[in-house]
């Protein structure tokens, strides 16, 4: 039984277990419904073994050696990944601007971070790609355990995860794609290759642009490599499984042939504003992700303008851009709005 199903079963005992709630007291009214379905770790209902199916599906889905249902967001993948690999006085490599959950990884870890710069694109302000030869400069000087590369970077720049992979093996360091950014990937053609077939460990955000909760996230493992008991090290004994159940029905829809054409009619419809909105230019590897600047104004003006002139806020901005997400549930309300709005610029 999937582990949405089982949720909404009835236990067959009394149950004197945790949580004290029982599925019936709702002391925060919002959130009564979640209160119905959040179960625990009981005999008579055993949601740990609909978990391990549905992960197992997962894994059939994304075509990897294990896919790990997160709840504590990509943030726990890269420590559980980095946990898995490395061991304590490795060295790690690591981009000086990764996020900040990069450096508390290879800490955790009693690792040493080697960090390398980005180059920044001098017209857009947004640090551009991971090149394969500053990988390879690195994996030749020094004896690197694990590579850790952000790819796409927030603003939606892709590095070549392939060519990068094959430098890792050359060298014998793992390599660990963050893809907080990309878990739409696995699923258009029309997007970015995902790293999930390619890395030994790939982590994605499902709630950044997948449609997911807060703060749901996967860990996609290709190498033969449990992950479970680096996860164990600092995971919750009791999660959540109305959230573990909202990722089992958050990549049934992904994979579904509904979610697949909801991400292509968005790319589609993002794809028409780029090609209408003549009044600012467009940038950036990822189709979903609206990069803009527009002549003779900073990106901060721009951020400016959109926020107290057209009413909308966007999720990232610098000197020279500012960079609008969009991803499942960018309605067409939305994008018609979006439109409209940078038709005006
Ligand atoms: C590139 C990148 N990696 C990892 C994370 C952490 O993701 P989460 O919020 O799912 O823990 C973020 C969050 O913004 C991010 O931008």
């Amino acid at each position: 039984m999937s582990l949405v199903k089982l949720l909404y079963e009835k236990p067959e005992k009394t149950l004197f277990t945790t949580p004290s709630h029982g599925q019936k007291l709702a002391i925060y009214e919002p959130l009564r419904e979640m209160y119905k379905i959040d179960i625990s770790e009981t005999e008579c209902q055993d949601p740990q073994e609909a978990l391990e199916r549905a992960q197992l599906r997962a894994r059939a889905i994304y075509h990897t050696y294990s896919t790990t249902f997160l709840t504590n967001g990509s943030t726990s993948g890269i420590i559980a990944a980095v946990l898995s690999c490395t061991q304590v006085g490795d060295k790690v490599l690591i981009a000086s601007n990764s996020h900040p959950c990069h450096f508390n990884a290879v800490r955790l870890a009693g690792a040493r971070a080697l960090t390398y710069d980005l180059e920044i694109d001098p017209e857009w302000g947004v640090p551009l790609e991971t090149k394969p030869d500053v990988i390879d400069y690195y994996l030749s000087r020094y004896n690197i355990r694990t590579v850790i590369v952000t790819s796409p970077s927030y603003e939606g720049i892709i590095s070549d995860i392939e060519e990068i992979k094959s430098i890792c093996e050359k060298h014998s360091a793992f390599l660990i794609i963050d893809e907080a950014h990309g878990a739409l990937y696995p699923f258009s053609d029309n997007l970015p290759l995902s790293a999930v077939n390619i890395a030994d460990f790939t982590v994605q955000s499902l709630h950044k642009t997948a449609g997911g909760l807060n703060p749901t996230a996967l860990l996609h493992c290709n190498c033969e490599i449990d992950v479970k008991p680096a996860l164990n090290m600092f995971m919750t004994t009791s999660p959540s499984y109305p959230l573990l159940a909202s990722i089992e029905a958050n990549i049934n829809y992904l994979d579904s042939r509904e979610g697949r054409k909801e991400i292509d009619n968005l790319i589609i419809r993002l794809d028409k504003i780029r090609s209408k909105c003549r009044g600012c230019e467009f940038f950036g590897d990822d189709p979903t992700k609206v990069l803009i600047r527009v002549p003779g104004i900073s990106g901060f003006e721009l951020s400016e303008m959109l926020y107290e002139d057209f009413g909308i806020e966007d999720e990232r901005t610098n000197e020279k851009s500012t960079m609008l997400l969009c991803g499942l549930g960018t309605d067409n309300k939305k994008l018609d709005r979006l439109q409209h709005v940078l038709s005006k610029l």
